[in-house]
């Protein structure tokens, strides 16, 4: 699922209470890890990684082949996915 915040109340700690639960509540099911997308550059790839993601690989094209439309952030076209994952040392399948 996707993660967004009104752009009006963004920077306020809203979209790092919602990761929070996220996080926590797969914790609490007993998941040994939890895995996002998202693009190769820009501020999200410091939100993931503040929680602990690390990346662990790369989705070429990703965003070509599954949007309609090319997306642009900052000026730069969205070309790639990374994926990166949480894993819970206290949870083992
Ligand atoms: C990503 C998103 C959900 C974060 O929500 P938020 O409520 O703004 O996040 P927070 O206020 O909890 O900020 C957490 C950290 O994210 C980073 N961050 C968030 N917005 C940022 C921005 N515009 N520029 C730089 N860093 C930013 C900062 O590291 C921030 O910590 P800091 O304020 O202590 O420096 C929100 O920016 C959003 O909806 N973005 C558009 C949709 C999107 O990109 N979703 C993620 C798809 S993978």
């Amino acid at each position: 699922m996707s993660i967004a915040v009104q752009p009006a109340h963004q920077r306020f700690g809203y979209g790092t209470a919602l990761l929070k639960w996220v996080i926590d509540f797969f914790r609490k099911s007993g998941a040994s890890q939890l895995e996002v997308g998202t693009g190769t550059f820009g501020y999200q790839l410091a939100f993931y990684q503040k929680h602990g993601f690390r990346v662990s690989s790369i989705d070429h094209n990703f965003f070509v082949k599954n949007y309609a439309e090319p997306i642009f952030e900052g000026g730069i076209q969205l070309f790639d996915m990374l994926r990166l994952t949480l894993r819970y040392p206290g949870n083992v399948t």
